[in-house]
């Protein structure tokens, strides 16, 4: 394959991810965004394989072939409930490959002179400290993720000063290391302080902020590829690092903006964020308890009905019986919707593939701000393994780790069914006062039993 065919596929390829990227952007076309990014990436690396510089295929062919082989497995066992988890690996693998890229071409390049050096100097210590950040980052996301580590905010004692040191000391360093034409000292010390930030980093911030967490990581993976790219002279690489980096930090915009939060903040490792929630998992004060026949009797009686999803509702996997028990209540002639909280579920859109998935319409199922308005004229809502997206102390409470976080405001329904199975926090780790509200019933139980009860029992 000539260069000029390499260069040719690797703009194509580069076309059809701007293309996925834009067809991921809808739900209707999303389906053909993801072909049009397996299309890009396969042209991508039969591209790559068959450049004119590259050799030794039969490695590269080999590794191919053990990678593809876990990714298969993987994919095929993986819950959509352990998808966040597999992002957050897969980001550490993104980090890991740039910082070994860069001790590669560190260690292996042509001579080189003058501000040319420099700027080939520059390049490995940034690939090196973005790496670096990414991969031990990702390493906490994911165990936290798992429940591996506890989700609740390290606080450690001066901790946004250890950052800030962290940030100074890898700046000076980065100056030693160019003056010094690439000495290894400065480049190790830096990489092992890269390694304790990018862990502090994440491990700082609070289970609340985690979403922003997951597609911030997702951003500096992209700028990591993007910076492999300049040390490989790959311009694919660039481009698509530079897409995945900056569609990343949009999305955390935007999830900032939908919780509430200050982005620097977030990304600060929770910068400004030094509420200390008193007794915030205590219990506090009476709820009651309904069975299925109450849920039963409570919807027949309605005229309105929401119903808010969340967490729950994935590891139930009950989204069917409630697309199910939807169709029968439409066939009564009750008004159903679904309440969608942008960050319900572990990861960015969660509820909306669950319910496409169940064939639920896609014009029943309404964003948070639009439903918002309509819970004082609903009779009752559904409030089905949802916790924090739901918890009154976010608008009520300033003290609360999720204070001023939009929830859905549920509690303004005539009443409210909660499904879950214990008394037992969200995610965030603080308790939900929705629980002991006089409108509020409990229905305890797995989410996907109690719904087929109900269809049993109607
Ligand atoms: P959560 O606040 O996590 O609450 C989920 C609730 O579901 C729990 O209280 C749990 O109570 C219940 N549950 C678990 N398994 C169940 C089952 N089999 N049947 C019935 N109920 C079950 O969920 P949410 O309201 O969706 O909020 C999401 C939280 O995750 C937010 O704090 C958000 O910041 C965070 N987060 C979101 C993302 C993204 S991108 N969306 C990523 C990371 C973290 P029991 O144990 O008592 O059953």
């Amino acid at each position: 394959m000539s260069h000029g065919f390499v260069t040719a596929s690797y703009i194509v390829a580069a076309v059809l991810f701007i293309m996925s990227l834009g067809g991921l952007s809808k739900q209707e076309s999303a389906k053909a965004g993801n072909w049009y990014g397996v299309a890009g990436m396969a042209i991508a690396l039969l591209a790559t394989i068959f450049n004119p510089d590259v050799t030794g295929i039969g490695w590269i062919i080999v590794a191919m072939a053990i990678g593809a082989a876990i990714g298969i497995r993987l994919a095929l066992k993986v819950e959509m409930t352990q998808m966040p988890e597999l992002i957050a690996i897969l980001h550490s693998f993104v980090g890991l490959a740039a910082v070994l890229v860069a001790f590669n071409t560190y260690m292996e390049h042509e001579p080189l002179f003058g501000a040319m050096l420099n700027i080939h100097n520059i390049e490995i210590f940034l690939g090196v400290f973005i790496g670096a950040v990414t991969f031990t980052g990702s390493i906490v996301a994911f165990g936290k993720l798992r429940g591996s580590i506890s989700s609740q905010a390290l606080q450690l004692p001066h901790r946004h000063k250890f950052n800030l040191l962290a940030v100074v000391l890898s700046a000076l360093l980065l100056i030693w290391f160019v003056q010094a034409e690439g000495s290894t000292f400065p480049l190790l010390v830096m990489t092992l302080i890269a390694l304790a930030f990018g862990w502090h980093l994440v491990a700082s911030i609070g289970g609340a902020d985690m979403p922003v967490v997951i597609s911030m990581l997702n951003s500096y993976s992209g700028w990591a590829a993007a910076a492999a790219g300049f040390m490989l002279s790959n311009d694919l690489l660039i481009v698509t690092g530079a897409l995945v980096g900056s569609s990343g930090a949009i999305l955390s915009y935007i999830m900032c903006q939908a919780m509430n939060r200050s982005f620097i903040s977030v990304i600060a490792g929770g910068f400004g964020s030094d509420v200390v929630a008193s007794n915030s998992a205590e219990e506090e004060g009476e709820y009651t308890e309904v069975n299925v026949e109450d849920v039963a009797d409570i919807l027949k009686n309605s005229t309105s009905v929401v119903i808010t999803p969340g967490y729950g509702m994935a590891v139930a996997q009950a989204q069917y019986p409630v697309a199910e028990l939807v169709s029968k209540l439409q066939a009564a002639g009750i008004k159903v919707r679904f309440g969608i909280h942008p960050v319900a579920g572990r990861l960015p859109g969660h509820m909306n593939v669950l319910l496409a998935e169940a064939k639920v319409s896609y014009d029943i199922v309404l964003e948070m701000d639009e439903i918002n308005e309509d819970f004082s004229d609903t009779d009752t809502v559904l409030v089905i393994g949802a916790n924090d997206t739901v918890n009154p102390s976010a608008a009520e409470d300033p003290t609360s780790p999720i204070a001023g976080m939009p929830v859905l405001e549920v509690w303004k329904a005539q009443q409210v069914v909660v499904f879950k199975r214990s008394m037992g926090t969200g995610y965030a780790g603080v308790q939900n006062p929705l629980f002991f509200k006089d409108n509020s019933v409990m229905l305890f139980g797995d989410a996907k039993d109690s719904v087929e009860q109900i269809l049993k029992a109607w």
